[in-house]
């Protein structure tokens, strides 16, 4: 087990912003930073992180947390292995308190999967460089491939054997589990049989964004037509090949420095890319372009540039490529190689230099992209053109941007040479109604987001919030204001913990989110709360709960960031606010029960227990009315 105090080490010196930025492009206004979100898709950037708290918030998706959670998210990994990372990236030590097998045991599946594929790749790193067939085969055909010494290691190639068991006899020496290596891939077991993947093959390790080897490609060096050219690992718990780019670790930097990602085929694309100087490329690797794989790009970068070869399948799998860019609000162009050239092996043929230039002077827009190539095959033909007309301003439906479509009809129209309004006419037909819905659901979030906003003037209940919805509001307000300023002391001297544990002996919270927190934060802690112990609860969705908590101190609610509306000094007396809070939830309370007591008289007979529930509607009605009056005189600013 990690000590506690290099997980205090670790907490106090991960910078969130450091951490963070390493995965999405973090811009900085006012006193946070903003993004959109690496948990969810989203066109502009609810993601928030607050350097002086040291955590992040989605007002999106409601992700929150730490360094240490971000990196469990983002990565998919375990506690203990955000840890390591951390560490690793900020040369803590790490002191451990048990042995290093029973550490071992204890690793979860993904982190023994880590373990066995980094021993992998190792090992045919170490074949490639360190043996005979290694480096007569191996290395040999990756320099006349072309690829450098530096090449090879900067993309940690490799090689294996042809032997059958090769690995798997590395692996028992080195006393990993069969169970894990099959797992993670890397063996098969068959009747019995138990044998290496891959055999006699060059390797090409892919990795995650943080550098770690999570599956590999392996080429065959021979053409033997029979055999795939390319055994790739399965998918693991560590590998799904949809949300995988093959090079993004190499390229991240990259990528955000030139603001762009160029988006390739293949293993080798990426290889002789890199090493002809144009570091910001990455390959889907054989499979059709994801919405995941999109959305690691925008993790980025907003521009992609599509560079497939110019043989009809290439053509293909870009057209299916720009409506998935676009629709995930990215821009897109493309541009494709002659003579059924791919990336490497056009600029193993030209060189960096007029590469660089081909590529500038070879890349199009989208819109002129299909032009083209749509009117090659329509000629005149005024049905063909009207096809392929529909079919451009389907794409351009796809952008989520008013702005940017309006600037790609006037594109389209021109280039077309066909009226505006004819393009915009057609695209109302196609998405009007579909947007209408859509508005709709948007206006009913909104809605019910505005509770919060019209806090301190809202009176009666407005007839469209439900009661139980407010009383979710309010509690998630009063437990906000616990963990933020449960150490704040009124003229007595009293802590808001205090004021507030007083306040609400007699209440009964209703929420399972919000109620429980209260109840437990209350029953925990004495005079005030320990932020520290707080953020370390066991049950993660308290946890969650907790951070969205703290990152609303003196913060936005999602509706203000949204609608831009500056923030009042809401906070400035959290007494005052707790009690107006208390208040609320007494009235919502009664009010509740104002409702039951209605029900059961409507459905009343008896006379002498009507007139007991009559009595007890009017007790009701005045407490009601005397809590009103309370709060009535508080809310005044
Ligand atoms: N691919 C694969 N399995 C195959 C063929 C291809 O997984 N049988 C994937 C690989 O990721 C490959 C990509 O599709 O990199 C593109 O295929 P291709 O263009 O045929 O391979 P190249 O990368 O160009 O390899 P080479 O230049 O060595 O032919
Ligand atoms: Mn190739």
């Amino acid at each position: 087990m990690i000590t506690q105090e290099t997980i205090s080490q670790i907490q106090q010196t991960a910078d969130i912003v450091e951490v963070v930025g390493d995965f999405v492009t973090l811009k900085k206004k006012g006193q946070n930073y903003w993004a959109c979100c690496p948990f969810h898709n989203e066109k502009s950037p609810s993601f928030s992180v607050a350097p002086h708290k040291g955590i992040y918030k989605c007002f999106g998706c409601g992700a929150a947390g730490d360094s240490i959670k971000f990196v469990m998210d983002v990565e998919k990994i375990s506690y203990v292995e955000s840890l390591r990372y951390l560490a690793k990236k900020y040369s803590i030590e790490i002191v451990e308190d048990i042995s290093n097998y029973q550490q071992k045991q204890e690793a979860s599946t993904n982190e023994s999967l880590y373990i066995v594929l980094n021993f992998a790749k190792n090992y045919f790193v170490g074949q490639l460089h360190d043996t005979e067939e290694g480096k007569s085969i191996g290395y040999s055909y990756f320099k006349e491939r072309g690829f450098s010494e530096e090449t090879i290691r900067k993309f940690e190639l490799g090689y294996t054997a042809h032997a059958w068991d090769g690995l798997l006899k590395e692996a028992k020496v080195q006393q990993h589990q069969e169970d894990i290596l099959e797992k993670a891939g890397l063996i098969i077991k068959k009747d019995d049989k138990t044998y290496d993947r891959f055999r006699g093959r060059v390797i090409f390790p892919i990795h995650n964004t943080s550098g770690k080897a999570i599956a590999f490609g392996a080429r065959i060096l021979t053409s033997d037509k029979n055999q795939p050219k390319y055994i790739n690992s399965p998918e693991t718990e560590v590998y799904h090949k949809h949300q995988v780019l093959y090079g993004i670790f190499q390229a991240k930097n990259a990528i955000r420095q030139n603001d762009n990602c160029f988006l390739t085929e293949g293993y080798t694309d990426v290889i002789s890319l890199h090493q002809a100087g144009i570091e910001n490329v990455v390959a889907s690797s054989g499979t059709s372009l994801t919405q995941d794989q999109i959305k690691l790009v925008a993790r980025f970068t907003q521009n992609i540039t599509i560079l497939y070869d110019g043989d009809p399948a290439g053509i293909k799998a870009s057209l299916r490529g720009i409506d998935l860019i676009l629709e995930k609000g990215l821009n897109v162009q493309v541009c494709t190689f002659p003579n059924n050239d791919d990336p490497d092996s056009y600029v193993r043929k030209i060189g960096g230099v007029a590469f660089k230039e081909f590529v500038s002077n070879n890349t199009t827009d989208f819109i002129t992209y299909k032009t083209k190539l749509f009117l090659v095959d329509a000629g005149n033909d005024p049905i063909k053109k009207a096809g392929i007309i529909r079919d451009i301003v389907e794409s351009i439906s796809k952008i989520p941007d008013g702005i940017k479509r309006a600037v790609y009809f006037k594109q389209c129209s021109q280039l077309l040479d066909i009226a505006e309004d004819v393009l915009i006419t057609e695209y109302n037909k196609n998405t009007l109604l579909q947007r209408k819905q859509k508005s709709k659901e948007e206006t009913e979030i909104y809605e019910s987001n505005i509770i919060l906003d019209n806090f301190n003037q809202e009176q009666e209940a407005p007839s469209q919030i439900t009661l139980s919805n407010a009383i979710h509001v309010l509690e998630m307000e009063l437990a906000r204001l616990i963990v933020n300023f449960s150490d704040f002391k009124n003229e007595d001297g009293l802590t808001l913990f205090n004021y507030v544990k007083n306040e609400v002996h007699d209440i009964q919270f209703k929420t399972v989110e919000y109620g429980q927190l209260i109840t437990y934060m209350l029953g925990q802690f004495a005079d005030q709360i320990d932020l520290n112990e707080l953020k370390n609860v066991e049950d993660v969705h308290m946890k969650n709960r907790i951070f969205n908590l703290l990152a609303e101190k003196y913060d936005l609610s999602p509706n203000w960031f949204k609608h831009q509306i500056t923030v009042p000094a809401k906070d400035s007396n959290p007494f005052i606010n707790a009690y107006n809070v208390i208040l609320k939830i007494r009235l919502r309370h009664i009010r509740e029960m104002l409702h039951e007591n209605q029900v059961i008289i409507s459905q009343t007979i008896d006379d002498d227990q009507l007139f007991q529930l009559l009595k007890v509607n009017m007790v009701l009605k005045n407490t009601e009315k005397e809590v009103a009056k309370l709060l009535g005189n508080v809310i005044t600013p």
